[in-house]
């Protein structure tokens, strides 16, 4: 369907529907309203045995949990071999007054076709001794948001929701969110792509994007309609052939590879590294419900209200939860656990309380277990939500930070301290 007679059909649905909804529904922002609930143990087998040995999780519990995650809520990770990877260069210059280089490269995924196409934006610290960490993060606007350089290459994507009345979105307007001499400066790589490269950013029967390419393996693999790869699968997956890419770029350490995302892009961060062992770690920036909050808290955004607005991001299977979460086989403390003993941070804002920091909070708790048993400090002993401004923990590190749902420079210092001492000193 084209996009201009998607949105005439769409528009007066849309208002009257969440018209409606807005009024029948109301978030709850009140704590003594969320109730009790049990979460489940991370180190309990469906079978109920318990896991007491870091190969009774390596070779048991954590593919189990994988494939329930994948079955009920994101949709089944499609492999690499749906794609047929290309990538050309397409620039090359040095920015930052010689300190930095940066280049635009696109990565046909199905060559030699020239679409779908990621175009990726990558950052080089310009003097290192040696193959460098890096940081891949996706960008919701495209490309030329992240800087005013009139030379960054303005992604086409006819199907893309991101736009300023239709047109690409200006160069530079989310370039606070972006600290990108400061991420080279402290010796880091920074590559972006525009999510809705990989899969444009609405409901069309996963038609469009990657999906064409991984329907074959799903026709062939007989996956169930209800649990195929649903948006925020096929973001993860277009950022895993970012990473096949990045692997192979010799300023790159390939085993130093980080994913980070923020809100819906934290979300994917979060189960791009779940499914992808490869990255080094993940960054979570004010991810929320469906990504770092408990589902079970229901406090802000609830599954519920994601079904009503959101849906593709998940399976069509998810929805079958949403009348009561508590019967989800699983909560989000258990996402973040199938990234152990990888390094992640989860980021809160004070001001972001549609994506629950508490919950956000609770969940990187909820996943030390698995830490420790696999032999890392976790989150380091750390048993309440810290103040402001305060990061706190280990191998699993949090913070919340006043302000609002943003990236911050704030956040990024905090980041690359984490990195420094989790990722690259490794
Ligand atoms: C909405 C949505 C969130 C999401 C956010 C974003 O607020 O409800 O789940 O994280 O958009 O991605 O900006």
């Amino acid at each position: 369907m084209k996009k201009t007679s998607f949105l005439f059909a769409a528009l007066p649905a849309a208002v009257l529907f969440f018209g409606f909804t807005a009024l029948a529904w109301e978030a709850n922002y009140d704590e003594s309203r969320v109730g009790t609930f049990d979460l489940p143990d991370p180190l309990v087998c469906a079978d109920g045995t318990p896991v007491t040995t870091p190969e009774e999780w390596t070779q048991k519990r954590r593919g189990e949990l994988w494939e329930l995650f994948q079955n009920n809520m994101y949709g089944v990770m499609p492999p690499k071999q749906c794609a047929h990877l290309e990538s050309e260069l397409l620039a090359e210059k040095s920015v930052f007054g010689g300190k930095a280089v940066q280049r635009q490269v696109v990565l046909y995924l199905n060559a030699p076709e020239e679409t779908p196409r990621m175009n990726l934006l990558i950052y080089l610290p310009a003097n290192a001794q040696g193959p460098v960490p890096a940081i891949l993060a996706p960008n919701f606007m495209g490309n030329q948001t992240v800087s005013e350089d009139p030379d960054i290459i303005v992604p086409e994507v006819p199907d893309a929701t991101r736009t300023e009345s239709g047109e690409p979105a200006g160069r530079g307007v989310k370039k606070s969110r972006w600290a990108v001499e400061k991420i080279t400066d402290r010796g880091y790589a920074l590559v972006t792509v525009y999510y809705e490269e990989i899969d444009p950013d609405y409901d069309d029967h996963r038609q469009n994007g990657v999906h064409p390419l991984l329907r074959a393996w799903e026709d062939k693999n007989n996956i169930p309609t209800e649990s195929r790869a649903a948006t925020i699968t096929a973001w993860a997956w277009g950022l895993s052939r970012a990473l096949d890419y990045l692997q192979t770029v010799p300023q790159i350490d390939p085993a130093k590879v980080t994913v980070m995302g923020h809100s819906r892009l934290g979300k994917t961060a979060l189960w791009t590294a779940a499914c992808d062992q490869r990255f080094a770690a993940s960054i979570s920036n004010d991810s929320g419900c469906g990504g770092a909050a408990l589902t079970r808290r229901e406090f802000g955004e609830t599954i519920a209200s994601m079904d009503r607005s959101l849906w593709w991001w998940f399976c069509p299977k998810y929805s079958t939860y949403v009348p009561d979460p508590n019967r989800l086989p699983f909560d989000q403390h258990e996402l973040i656990a199938l990234i152990a003993p990888r390094p992640v941070y989860i980021a809160s804002a004070a001001e972001d309380r549609w994506a629950d920091p508490k919950g956000e909070f609770l969940s990187a708790l909820g996943a030390d277990p698995v830490y420790r048993l696999l032999g890392t400090d976790g989150i380091a002993g750390v048993t309440e939500q810290p103040p402001l401004d305060t990061p706190v923990g280990g191998t699993i590190h949090y913070h919340i930070r006043t302000g609002k749902h943003d990236v911050t420079d704030y956040d990024w210092d905090q980041y690359l301290d984490f990195l420094d001492k989790y990722v690259r000193g490794k």
